[in-house]
């Protein structure tokens, strides 16, 4: 059966799938980023890899310019090797307490949004953003992502007409899928 999963919101359609971020061709794909921006294992180590070493020069000029990256903001670079023109880095946080994390993991997508509307872009792809490394608890995570991204496409004009949820496993398309149906 394939694994897809949409609803149109606003003008946008939300898919989920279940693939790889870094194969993805839409405009730019989101990276769940360390602050220090320095690459590291998970989604982050596989889009680094995959987008070549302009990425690490154009993050660390950043990280010089304007210093670290805080949970829940976000900063671009190209996409190098990948073919979206642009990566979205972001970083979630750590999962502590609802309470704590979620206003932080909320922001890391809608900043993640808003950064592609600056740049006028009509479709970006997301990571389970703090689902893996940072230990979010997948059903919450996935809870969190889509009344985000839902709330986001929801206020407003968006020039994105397709936003995609990339899952990496079928554990996580399940929690995802059910929070769309929840929504
Ligand atoms: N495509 C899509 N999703 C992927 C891919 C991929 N190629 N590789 C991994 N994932 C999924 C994981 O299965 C998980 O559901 O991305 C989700 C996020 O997991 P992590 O990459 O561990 O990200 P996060 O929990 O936000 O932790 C960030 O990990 O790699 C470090 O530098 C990063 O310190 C930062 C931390």
């Amino acid at each position: 059966m394939e694994k897809v999963a949409r609803r149109h919101i606003a003008g946008t359609d939300l898919v989920i799938l279940l693939g790889d971020i870094t194969v993805q061709g839409t405009d730019a794909i989101v990276n769940a980023a360390n602050s220090g921006l320095r690459g590291g294992g998970g989604v982050d180590g596989a889009i680094h890899r995959a987008a070549g070493p302009i990425i690490d020069r154009e993050c660390r000029a950043h990280v010089a310019q304007h210093g670290k990256l805080p949970p829940g903001r976000a900063m671009w670079t190209h996409g190098g090797n990948l073919a979206a023109r642009y990566i979205i880095h972001t970083v979630g946080p750590i999962y502590r307490s609802d309470e704590e994390s979620e206003p932080v993991l909320q922001s890391a997508y809608q900043e993640s949004l808003r950064m592609a509307d600056g740049l006028a872009l009509e479709s970006i792809s997301f990571p389970a953003i703090s689902a893996g490394v940072y230990g979010y608890p997948l059903d919450k995570a996935a809870r969190v992502a889509i009344e985000a991204i839902t709330d986001y496409l929801q206020q407003g004009e968006s020039s994105l007409k397709l936003v995609q949820m990339v899952c990496f496993s079928n554990a996580s398309y399940a929690a995802f899928s059910d929070a769309l149906d929840a929504v």
